[in-house]
């Protein structure tokens, strides 16, 4: 299987269609936000270095980045999707050299109205212990305030889902992301779905293509 690399605005389905591809297709999923996240709820060093930018929606710095990326990907073992990683052209040219180096892969770009993408992240709840993703209007779980996937009732709102930090990230994709999909152009290997179709429909539409 190809390397997965998903690109697409805050909010456009990416990690919903990462879970997809794991447990339908056995990819291993890399988020670098589920990454940062992680260390934040740690407490570690890197967590309290990056929690402030995070928070504003900023982005953190390429360095930091690829340092977890080396850190969390055996490319020898296993397929990976990687979701929310290369933001930007400096790391999507350090993907191909320095991870990949050689080996092939395709980027899916998630095409949205980015004006629906702060409804859709006002409403979003994640399982702080499961990952699993929810959505209050459109995909709740069963019973309210519990994760249908492991019975948590730590369902929560990110902190950067907050509408002025909506706003800085969804201005930070449209700053960095046309570059990116140009990379990939030109190796020919975008693809593209509508994200703005259902759940199910977005996932059919990946896997007809790679
Ligand atoms: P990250 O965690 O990667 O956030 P993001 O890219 O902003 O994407 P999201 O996780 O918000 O959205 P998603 O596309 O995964 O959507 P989801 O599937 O959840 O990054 C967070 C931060 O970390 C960054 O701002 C930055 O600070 C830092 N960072 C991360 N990577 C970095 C990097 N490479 N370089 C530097 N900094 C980095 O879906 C959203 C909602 O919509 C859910 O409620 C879901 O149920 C619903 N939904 C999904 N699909 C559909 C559908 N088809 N129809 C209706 N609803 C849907």
């Amino acid at each position: 299987m190809k390397h997965l690399v998903l690109i697409g605005a805050a909010g456009s389905g990416k990690g919903t269609q990462a879970a997809r591809l794991v447990s339908d297709k056995g990819y291993k999923h890399i988020s670098t936000g589920d990454l940062l996240r992680n260390e934040i709820s740690k407490g570690s060093e890197l967590g309290k270095k990056v929690k402030s930018v995070m928070d504003s929606g900023a982005l953190v710095s390429d360095e930091l980045v690829i340092e977890l990326i080396h850190a969390n990907a055996n490319l020898d073992k296993n397929s990976y999707v990687f979701d929310g990683y290369p933001r930007n052209l400096v790391q999507a040219q350090t993907l191909d050299k320095e991870v990949l180096k050689g080996r092939p892969s395709l980027a899916v770009y998630f095409k949205i109205d980015l004006g629906k993408l702060v409804t859709r992240l006002t409403n979003r709840r994640t399982c702080k212990d499961c990952g699993a993703i929810y959505n209050l209007l459109t995909q709740a779980p069963k019973k309210a305030g519990i994760c249908d996937k492991c019975g948590s009732t730590n369902l929560v709102h990110r902190e950067d889902d907050k509408e002025e930090a909506i706003k800085k990230r969804l201005d930070i994709f449209q700053q960095n992301t046309q570059p990116v999909l140009d990379h990939y152009q030109s190796s020919g290997r975008l693809l593209e779905v509508n994200a703005e179709a259902p759940i199910d429909s977005v996932f059919k539409q990946i896997l007809g293509q790679i």
